[in-house]
């Protein structure tokens, strides 16, 4: 099995890679962000309960994305591994994850870490504000989510660092360089068990 996290800032390009990613390896690509709006679309009652959250930009509770998670991930068990995106967004949520994986003895094996200048970051989401027909790519709402990055979501870099599973991936390329990348990590570590901390 292969499991691999994915997080960076909003619009750092984590949906995209974990798509030829999935793709690449066989893996599952569970987006907690995706979910999320899809309940929100059937406007089922999980759907009901996030949509103000993501509206303004702020995270949904814990408990709530840990439930959708272990929802999602149970039913695709006999998957060769997982790509999680989005997710885990703060400590708490990486520390379930390592409980809920623990029990069953699946490690996570990397960490991709995709770094982009704030600048990118905002005119990217700025960009696909008019496409993407997302309630939260809104200027201000844009820079909530970058803050709520910052404080809730960064300190999981060294959550993972202390882990040795964080690989740093220069997210400011094109799309099929930072693929590139990704696999170089990837591959190496199918291959050696080594982590490339840097690429
Ligand atoms: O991952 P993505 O950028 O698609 O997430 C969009 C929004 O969904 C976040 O800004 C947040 O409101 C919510 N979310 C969350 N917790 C997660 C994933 C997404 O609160 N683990
Ligand atoms: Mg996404």
């Amino acid at each position: 099995m292969l499991n691999i996290v994915i997080f960076g800032p909003p619009g750092s390009g984590k949906g995209t890679q974990s798509k030829k990613i999935a793709d690449e390896y066989q893996l599952m690509h569970l987006s907690t962000g995706d979910l999320l709006r899809e309940e929100i679309k059937k406007n089922t009652s999980v759907g009901k309960q996030v949509k103000k959250y993501i509206d303004k930009g702020e995270l949904v509770p814990d408990a709530i994305i840990i439930k959708e998670l272990y929802k999602q991930a149970s039913d695709h068990v006999d998957s060769p591994g997982f790509i999680f995106d989005g997710f885990p967004r703060t400590i708490v949520q990486a520390e379930m994850l390592d409980k809920m994986l623990g029990k069953h003895n699946i490690p996570i094996n990397i960490v991709l870490n995709i770094e982009v200048e704030e600048e990118e970051l905002f005119k990217r989401m700025m960009g696909r504000a008019e496409d993407s027909n997302r309630s939260d790519d809104k200027e201000e709402i844009i820079h909530k989510r970058i803050d709520i990055y910052k404080d809730q979501t960064y300190p999981l870099i060294n959550y993972y660092k202390k882990q040795d599973k964080l690989v740093n991936i220069n997210g400011m390329a094109p799309v099929e360089k930072v693929f590139e990348k990704i696999c170089h990590a990837v591959d190496t570590y199918k291959s050696c068990k080594k982590i490339v901390h840097s690429v």
